[in-house]
């Protein structure tokens, strides 16, 4: 299962990358207005960031035209960016044309497995079901989920499913059991991911056994020397001259 981190925060995402676990970065016109910044330097941050990750930008124009003009753009912007389009007439339009001009897109705002079936037959490369949003009207997001799973197994749609609106860690470990490609999760849920107090606590009793010991122990690596450190930064760094 991918992990995209559904934020446009730099600092978050840089944070996130820096664990290693990071495949991609999915944004909504909504996160990209909490940063304050112009979308083309924010995208393009964000690209550098996640490296060979995805970054997927949404369109802002609810008409075919307006969407492909914006879809072109954005996709020229960098050869990572994945184009957001809603769950529409005039989107679903608009993806049969990217979709031809090899643009991949993520038909964005889906609430029902009649959409999700659409998306993938007009050539989606990421679907995205909002699960939290059903859950908050008393619908079953999770259900929504198995359904599209199932509906593209059967006919080997090579749309992937794309989790979205995640509100916790379970719905993260749900969506792996049912099988979505893709999790994308505020970073908050990312952090709750790692959590359990067993590990805290086990943890704190190892480090504390080992300190009682550490005379019979000993030291698993020599602790670094001061004079060797300073020594090393006092020398020019390779390749700045001479
Ligand atoms: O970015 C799309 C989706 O994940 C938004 O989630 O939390 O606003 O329902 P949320």
């Amino acid at each position: 299962m991918k992990f995209f981190l559904d934020t446009a925060n730099l600092e978050e995402i840089r944070q996130a990358a820096a664990l290693g676990v990071l495949d991609g970065v999915t944004t909504n016109p909504t996160l990209a207005a909490k940063e304050g910044k112009p979308f083309r330097e924010l995208i393009l941050e964000i690209c550098d960031v996640v490296k060979n990750g995805v970054v997927n930008a949404e369109v802002v124009s609810v008409d075919t035209q307006g969407m492909l003009r914006e879809a072109r753009e954005l996709a020229s912007w960098h050869p990572n960016i994945v184009v957001k389009v809603p769950m529409t007439r005039d989107g679903i339009r608009a993806l049969n044309v990217l979709h031809g001009e090899g643009i991949h897109v993520n038909v964005t705002l889906v609430f029902s497995p009649s959409q999700a079936l659409l998306a993938a037959k007009a050539g989606a490369y990421f679907v995205s079901p909002f699960l939290g949003r059903l859950d908050d009207i008393s619908e079953d997001g999770l259900g929504l989920l198995r359904e599209i799973v199932e509906i593209y197994r059967n006919y080997q749609f090579s749309t992937q499913v794309l989790a979205a609106s995640l509100r916790h860690p379970l719905h993260v470990v749900a969506a792996a059991k049912i099988g979505a490609h893709i999790a994308t999760m505020p970073f908050k849920v990312f952090e709750q991911l790692f959590k359990h107090p067993l590990t805290d606590r086990g943890l704190e009793a190892f480090l504390k056994d080992w300190e009682k010991a550490r005379e019979v122990l000993g030291e698993i690596v020599e602790p670094a020397r001061p004079e060797l450190v300073e020594r090393a930064e006092a020398r020019p760094a390779r390749g700045t001259g001479r």
